[in-house]
């Protein structure tokens, strides 16, 4: 298969684009001009601006699916330019995806998308947090356009009933579980001590390349364990005592539904995904291009 991967000199992208060539897709790899460039055998480096509309057509060009993550990951930048890259930058993705055919669009948002680290005192309704019922309490200007891509990605979906698109709502990415590690309980209450591996967030990606059933979703990229040895009824017992419980959380579970994830990709969440799995391979070997 081959995908586009936007944002593949960043963080992610760059784990992303190595994942997909050992997967065997033919990547077209793209980033802003001047980017340190993704290199190697099935990467074909695009140098594109997401604000630029004809740019993003010409990279998505000849691709069957595309992982968006290209943007400003943060809500420090001028209001206007979170949107206009997040929001607008989407909206270029997902227009030239349609314009191509591309069967499977993947998006990456966030658990911010409800609100949490970047808002004052974010509101949780209950626990665990589903991807469905609960509302989005978002203020800033990241978490919003975070939540104004899921909205997007959800009117595409209708347009195009045929296409797979999947929003990743993504929790902090780090390297293993040892690096996330910390018993700082109230520095990690806004979200909720979680964390998901690099390898594990990339591998998401992938799946939702090869999700079987066309339509919009939205998925918790969050590993079942939080960062802290605290238990996690004693987290909510301490930071939230008045957010009611749907389920218990036993030990030291995550505060995130993964129910959902595992259900329609099978990406398991208790643990790193450091190997490849079969449904993440490329259903067609790599072109010899
Ligand atoms: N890092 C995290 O912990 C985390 C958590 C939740 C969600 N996310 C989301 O995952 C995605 C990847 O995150 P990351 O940590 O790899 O970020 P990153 O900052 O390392 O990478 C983002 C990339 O986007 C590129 N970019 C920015 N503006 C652009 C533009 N106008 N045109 C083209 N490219 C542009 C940057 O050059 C950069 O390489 C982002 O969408 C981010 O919001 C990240």
């Amino acid at each position: 298969m081959r995908i586009a991967v936007t944002g593949a000199a960043g963080l992610l992208g760059r784990h992303v684009v190595a994942r997909a060539v050992r997967a065997g897709h033919d990547v077209v790899a793209t980033d802003l001009p001047g980017a340190p460039e993704a290199s190697g055998r099935s990467v074909r480096w695009r140098a594109a601006d997401l604000t630029d509309l004809d740019a993003v057509r010409s990279v998505l060009a000849g691709t069957q699916g595309v992982v968006h993550l290209g943007g400003l990951t943060n809500p420090h930048h001028p209001e206007p330019d979170v949107h206009r890259i997040n929001v607008g930058g989407s909206h270029h993705v997902l227009v030239a995806a349609e314009e191509h055919g591309l069967a499977a669009v993947c998006l990456a948002s966030s658990i911010n998308a409800i609100g949490g680290v970047y808002s004052a005192h974010p509101r949780y309704d209950h626990f665990p947090i589903d991807e469905e019922e609960h509302p989005s309490y978002c203020e800033d200007s990241y978490s919003l356009s975070k939540w104004l891509i899921e909205q997007q990605s959800a009117a595409f979906a209708r347009r195009r009933p045929d296409a797979a698109f999947s929003a990743l709502r993504l929790h902090g990415l780090r390297a293993d579980a040892a690096s996330a590690r910390s018993d700082d309980d109230e520095r990690a209450r806004k979200d909720l001590w979680g964390w998901v591996s690099l390898d594990a967030a990339a591998s998401a990606c992938l799946l939702a390349l090869r999700r079987p059933t066309p339509g919009h979703a939205v998925y918790h990229v969050v590993s079942d364990r939080t960062i802290t040895r605290t238990p996690s009824s004693e987290l909510a017992a301490r930071f939230y005592p008045d957010v009611p419980l749907r389920a218990p959380l036993e030990g030291n579970a995550g505060f995130y539904s993964t129910a959902r994830i595992t259900a329609d990709l099978g990406w398991d969440p208790a643990v790193d995904h450091p190997e490849i799995g079969d449904a993440e391979r490329a259903r067609q070997p790599a072109s010899s291009a």
